[in-house]
């Protein structure tokens, strides 16, 4: 097709060319992941592209990847094995595919990718996604591989086209991007960039055309989301509480999250935001990484065991109620038996609704990938295999705590078993419910019958 992203101001809706071609993308990583893709695929649609769920029928496919451990990285490699085959198969009945390696791995290894891949024949990074098109169109027309790493001028929001319909009625949205903390293991700064927040009018604007369009729950994403610092109308800066409550404004719309958070940057006017904006969902997702004082300083956490459990005291006034979820890495360099004692003993102390933890890997470029004393991968495992039968008995307390409760909850899509809808209560549980599909996408209560340790099940009153 002979139109390049250029020519994409000049189509008028009318003009807009039907989809002829389709892309597959595939995901990897966080919830900023899943929002790029659905922006990818948007860019994708007014040069006459259509999502596809089957692989062998795409045109182009998508990888969209994470870089923040060595597992996620190397699946990327496994899957471009796999997409080989079906890019030989496809051409064997003389159909074109076109490759892309997108996100965060491609943004950390660039060209290597294709060094390594020789099936790849687009790279491009999280900053420079919004000309997918004339990258894939040039690619294609000129049969050359191209490595598109810039972190541009203009922020790529102002070049991607309006949202369209949303799948469910619960969206993402992103409102800051890329990380200036530089924690010693972690990679998002150099693949993300340096922060940057959206001003609060274009935020808005994105909001309620998600709104219009069914979205009944907005999660506010970012790397270091309570960080935010968007331009407000008259050209101050305003905060993340500030931009919840001018989100809050928007009447169709009824639930408010963000994510995620570093401890450092929860501002008291955001711990109020927590007592006071009533759209705001009682769930907080706060990292504290490890309970060790020394191995906090080693991961450049700039903050103590005892300033994280005295923020949750502050939090848990405001909001009583508040389900906390947390990330916690083991096997930290240098983490002896008692400084993992200390992790435990800070979830003991806590009480998390839900968690996620991980074994330290060590990544490119990194300060912490520098350090000598690696933890054993069997003492990794050992303490992390402890530290999640700890998590997972606190979950399902958590869970068990809800059986008899009534709760509102967000119908967002069809179960597995015919008859049932699957929702959100408003700790992030995920609720099942028999219920007729006319439910979907609005906020009813529901009974809790069952709790299971990962979802509830209950009764639509
Ligand atoms: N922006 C988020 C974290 C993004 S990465 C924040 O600051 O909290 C998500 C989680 O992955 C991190 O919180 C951390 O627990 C984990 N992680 C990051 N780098 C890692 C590494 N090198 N090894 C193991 N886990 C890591
Ligand atoms: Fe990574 Fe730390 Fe930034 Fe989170 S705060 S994205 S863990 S550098
Ligand atoms: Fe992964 Fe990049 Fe997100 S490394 S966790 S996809 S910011």
């Amino acid at each position: 097709m002979a139109i390049t992203q250029k020519d994409l101001p000049h189509l008028s809706e009318r003009e807009k060319v039907m989809p002829t071609k389709k892309v597959f993308v595939k995901t990897y990583g966080c919830q900023m992941n899943v929002y790029d893709s659905e922006r990818m695929i948007e860019a994708l649609a007014p040069v006459g592209f259509d999502e596809t769920t089957s692989i062998e029928d795409a045109d182009v496919i998508v990888l969209n990847t994470c870089h923040i451990r060595e597992k996620a990285a190397e699946k990327v490699y496994s899957e471009l094995g796999r997409i080989r085959q079906v890019k030989l198969a496809r051409q064997a009945e003389g159909k074109r595919t076109t490759i892309a390696v997108a996100g965060c791995v491609a943004q950390a290894e660039g060209q290597e990718i294709i060094d390594r891949a020789k099936v790849v024949d687009v790279v491009v990074g999280p900053q420079s996604y919004q000309q997918l098109p004339s990258l894939i169109f040039e690619a294609e027309t000129q049969g050359r591989k191209i490595v598109k790493l810039d972190f541009p001028e203009r922020d790529k929001f102002q070049d991607l086209p309006k949202r369209t319909k949303p799948r469910q009625a619960s969206a993402f949205l992103t409102v800051q991007e890329g990380c200036d903390k530089f924690c010693t293991f972690c990679v998002v700064p150099y693949t993300r960039g340096m922060e940057f927040s959206r001003s609060v009018g274009d935020i808005v604007q994105e909001a309620r055309s998600l709104v219009e369009q069914g979205v009944r729950e907005l999660t506010l994403l970012g790397q270091n989301v309570n960080a935010y610092h968007g331009e407000g109308a008259g050209g101050n800066s305003q905060s993340l509480a500030q931009l919840l409550a001018a989100l809050g404004e928007i009447d169709d719309l009824h639930r408010l999250r963000y994510t995620t958070s570093h401890p450092n940057d929860m501002s008291d006017d955001l711990i109020e935001a927590h007592r006071s904006n009533s759209k705001l969902m009682p769930y907080l997702h706060l990292p504290f990484q490890a309970g060790s004082d020394r191995i906090l300083a080693a991961m450049n956490r700039k903050h103590t065991a005892t300033a994280y459990r005295s923020l949750i005291s502050r939090i848990r006034v405001a909001r009583p109620d508040l389900a906390l979820s947390t990330d916690i890495i083991v096997g930290f360099p240098g983490e002896t038996e008692a400084e993992f004692a200390e992790t435990l003993a800070m979830v003991e102390d806590i009480g998390f609704a839900q968690a996620y933890s991980f074994k330290y890997s060590p990544r490119p470029g990194t300060p912490a990938s520098m350090l000598e004393d690696h933890v054993p991968e069997a003492v990794q495992t050992e303490r992390l295999h402890r530290l999640q039968a700890l998590l997972e008995g606190q979950q399902s307390s958590f869970n068990a705590s809800c059986v008899g409760q009534v709760m509102p909850v967000l119908f967002e899509r069809a179960g597995r078993d015919t008859g049932q809808l699957v929702g959100r209560s408003p700790y992030l549980q995920a609720v099942h419910a028999n219920a007729s599909e006319t439910l979907l996408g609005g906020i009813h209560p529901v009974e809790i019958s069952i709790a299971n340790r990962h979802s509830l099940t209950g009764v639509v009153l």
